[in-house]
């Protein structure tokens, strides 16, 4: 029989991956979704951009339904857009089961958090590198889960900013001090190569675009690479 520590630490290695479509080719794209979730991911990451709050412009609910149609994984969807109150219904209504909101995008955060909360989907915020995780302190009791950028948000294929590690430690000391259960994610930059540092400091979800989906290998060996990086963490 297994004692508590062992538990514990059973506990405390347990990594969920999240591929992000970003990186996905599109002109495959439900066959990219399914080979993700073949390989053992754990949510669909969806980054949906503006070209306001980011310089980039991506995808909708449009894109949320048609992945909607090829996965049962959870669909974890990053609005990267100003004003996200007005959009949470409609990706509420294309399939989305996690909604994640930047505290830089919302001057009344904790009214849009309760509104996802209302919606009946997951509720997730995201902080941008320059943004201190004291910014989060009140809303932290409020969320599922917590997004740290370890790059500037609005592109795939980025490196990872090394200071953001720290950031993930001093969120996870944070989280424990006020005993509340949201889950820390990690998004930019995260490859095999990073993973350990990344969930020895506290990242329990990683999200992946340019690692997963790549020239390099297929989706699962992708997939199983990192599997195995965040293993070798614990
Ligand atoms: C960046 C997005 C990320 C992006 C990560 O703005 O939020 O989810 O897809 O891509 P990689 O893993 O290539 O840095
Ligand atoms: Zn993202």
């Amino acid at each position: 029989m297994r004692g508590r520590r062992d538990r514990a630490l059973e506990e405390q290695v347990k990594v969920k991956l999240a591929p992000s479509i970003l990186s996905a080719d599109f002109a495959r794209l439900g066959e990219q979704v399914r080979a993700a979730e073949d390989a053992g991911a754990d949510y669909i990451h969806i980054d949906v951009m503006d070209g306001r709050f980011v310089p980039n412009i991506t995808m909708g609910p449009v894109v949320v339904e048609a992945v909607r149609r090829s996965t049962s994984l959870p669909l974890d969807v990053h609005l990267m857009v100003e004003s996200p109150e007005h959009l949470l219904p409609s990706f509420v209504e294309a399939g989305a089961s996690i909604l994640t909101v930047h505290q830089e995008a919302c001057p009344h955060l904790s009214y849009v958090l309760s509104r996802i909360r209302e919606l009946g989907v997951g509720v997730g915020v995201a902080i941008n590198p320059a943004t201190p995780i004291g910014a989060l302190e009140e809303v932290l009791g409020m969320v599922d889960l917590v997004l740290v950028m370890t790059v500037n948000p609005g592109f795939g294929g980025q490196r990872m900013i090394p200071s953001t590690i720290d950031k993930v430690r001093r969120l996870e000391a944070l989280r424990e001090r006020m005993k509340v259960s949201a889950e820390v994610a990690v998004d930019g930059g995260v490859t095999p190569e990073r993973v350990p540092e990344l969930v020895r400091a506290g990242g329990r979800i990683l999200v992946a675009g340019s690692s997963v989906f790549n020239q390099r290998g297929s989706v699962s060996e992708n997939l199983a690479a990192l599997r195995r990086a965040a293993e070798a963490a614990g």
